[in-house]
C-alpha cells in the first residue's frame, strides 16, 4: 500500500505540467491516436479544458481579435469549434505591438484521400495567416505515420506530397508559406534535427509515457517521436526563414486531440530558452453517422472526401447523414427536429459562411417548418459547391509549384 502511494508520487513528479491523462473511468479518451466520448453525449469539451488545463476562447477575446486585425472573426471561431486556447492573448498582443510571430500547423498523412473535415483547420490556418499577415510552418509527418501505421517509408513519402497538393488547394499564399515532410527536410536543415535532439534531452520516458501513454511494446521511435513534432515551435527550426532568432514565438491552430504535444513542448521550450507555444485549439469533425461514431479515412461511407463527385456527395449526404428528424413527417411538423444531433445541421455549422441562412435554418429544422430532406439539399449544395472549388484549385496545382511551397527559402515577413 505504502509502496503504491510512492510510486504515484514518484509518477506524478515525473508529468508534464497537467499532463491531461484520464484520471477516472468517467473522462473521456482523447489522446493523439485516440478519441472517445460518452456514447449518448459525445465528448465533454468543458471537461476537457479543466483537465488539460487550457482556456476557453471567450467572447472578449474574439473581440480583441477581431479589433487587432481589422477583420469579422472567421465563422469556425464565431460558431465554437476552435473553442479553447493557450496564451492567445499573448499572441494578438504580439500583434498589437508589432512583434513578430509565426503560425505553425501540420498533418500526418495516412491516406492519400483527405476528407472534408482534414480541411477545417487548414481552412481556419488560411484565414489566421491573412489576417495576421505572418509566415505558416506546414509539417507533414510521414515519419510519425511510418511509425504508428503499417506502410513504407516511399509510400508515407508519397502520401506526403499528395496532401500537400490538397493542403495547397485552401489557397495559402506561397509567398508566406513553408510545407515540409520530415523526412526529406531532417537532411536538409541540420538545425531541425539538432532542435529534435535537444528536446528529446530534455523530455524523459517517464514523462513521455505520461504525457502519451505510451506502453512497454511501443516501439522507441513512437517513444521519440513528439521531439520531432515539437521542433517546428522553435523558430530556429527554420533558418531560412528567422535566421538564427529564438525570440519568435509560434501560435498553433490544431485540433484539441494534438494537445499533449505542445503541452509537453510548453514545457520544454522555456528552459531551452524560447518562448512558449501558444495555441488554438478546435473541437471533432462529425463522422455522417453521427457525433459518437468514428470517421475513417478507410471506410468511404463515413466521411466526404474532397475527391468526391457532385453525386456522391448528394448520395452520401442523403443516404449515410444521421438526422435528427422525426420519423414521419406528421410527427416532425408536430414536434421538430433537433439540430444537436443532426449530422447535416452540424456540417452546416462548419460550412455555411452565412450567419442568418444558418440561424434560419435552425429555427425552422428545430419547429418542424423545415423537413430532414429540405436541409440534406441546402448541405449537398453547399458541400458540392466547397468540393468543386477545391478540386478545380488542386487540378491546377503543378509540380513545380509543390517543389516551391516545399523548398526551404526565405518567407515574405516584416520583422
Ligand atoms: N500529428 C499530426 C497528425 O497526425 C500532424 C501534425 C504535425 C500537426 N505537426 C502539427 C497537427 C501541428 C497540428 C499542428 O495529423
Amino acid at each position: 500500500m505504502a509502496e503504491s502511494k510512492l510510486e504515484d508520487q514518484l509518477a506524478n513528479q515525473a508529468r508534464i505540467s497537467g499532463d491531461g491523462a484520464p484520471s477516472d473511468e468517467d473522462d473521456d479518451i482523447v489522446d493523439p491516436w485516440n478519441v472517445a466520448g460518452k456514447a449518448d453525449t459525445g465528448i465533454d469539451y468543458d471537461k476537457l479544458i479543466k483537465r488539460f488545463g487550457c482556456e476557453r476562447i471567450s467572447p472578449e477575446l474574439i473581440a480583441r481579435l477581431e479589433k487587432v486585425t481589422g477583420q469579422t472573426a472567421h465563422p469556425l471561431l464565431r460558431r465554437g469549434m476552435f473553442f479553447s486556447h493557450r496564451d492567445l492573448l499573448h499572441i494578438i498582443t504580439r500583434k498589437e505591438q508589432n512583434k513578430p510571430f509565426y503560425l505553425y500547423t501540420g498533418r500526418g498523412p495516412s491516406s492519400r484521400a483527405m476528407h472534408v473535415g482534414h480541411m477545417v483547420p487548414f481552412m481556419f490556418t488560411k484565414w489566421l495567416q491573412d489576417a495576421f499577415d505572418v509566415p505558416l510552418v506546414i509539417q507533414l509527418t510521414d515519419d510519425e505515420k511510418f511509425l504508428w501505421k503499417n506502410i513504407s517509408i516511399e509510400e508515407s513519402m508519397m502520401l506526403a506530397r499528395e496532401n500537400a497538393k490538397d493542403i495547397i488547394s485552401v489557397g495559402f499564399d506561397m509567398e508566406k508559406t513553408f510545407i515540409f515532410s520530415d523526412f526529406s527536410y531532417i537532411g536538409q536543415c541540420p538545425q531541425f534535427y539538432q532542435n529534435i535532439a535537444l528536446v528529446s534531452r530534455s523530455v524523459t520516458f517517464n514523462q513521455a509515457r505520461g504525457c502519451f501513454g505510451f506502453g512497454d511494446s511501443d516501439c522507441i521511435g513512437k517513444i521519440h517521436f513528439p521531439s520531432i513534432q515539437a521542433a517546428p515551435c522553435l523558430a530556429t527550426s527554420f533558418p531560412h526563414i528567422f535566421k538564427n532568432r529564438k525570440d519568435i514565438p509560434c501560435l498553433i491552430p490544431c485540433a484539441i486531440d494534438q494537445d499533449p504535444y505542445f503541452r509537453m513542448t510548453r514545457d520544454v521550450a522555456p528552459r531551452l530558452g524560447y518562448l512558449k507555444p501558444a495555441l488554438m485549439h478546435s473541437t471533432f469533425f462529425p463522422a455522417l453517422q453521427g457525433a459518437q461514431s468514428k470517421m475513417s479515412a478507410s471506410d468511404e461511407n463515413s466521411a466526404i472526401f474532397v475527391t468526391d463527385t457532385a453525386a456522391q456527395i448528394k448520395k452520401k449526404i442523403n443516404k449515410f447523414a444521421f438526422s435528427g428528424g422525426k420519423a414521419s413527417v406528421e410527427e416532425h411538423r408536430e414536434f421538430g427536429g433537433n439540430c444537436d444531433i443532426d449530422v447535416s445541421y452540424q456540417y452546416l455549422r462548419f460550412f455555411c459562411p452565412d450567419d442568418d441562412k444558418l440561424e434560419e435554418i435552425r429555427q425552422n429544422y428545430t419547429s418542424g417548418k423545415m423537413l430532414t430532406g429540405e436541409l440534406k439539399a441546402i448541405l449537398i449544395a453547399e458541400l458540392q459547391k466547397m468540393v468543386a472549388d477545391l478540386q478545380l484549385r488542386r487540378a491546377k496545382i503543378t509540380e513545380q509549384e509543390v517543389d516551391e511551397f516545399m523548398r526551404p527559402r526565405p518567407l515574405k515577413f516584416n520583422y
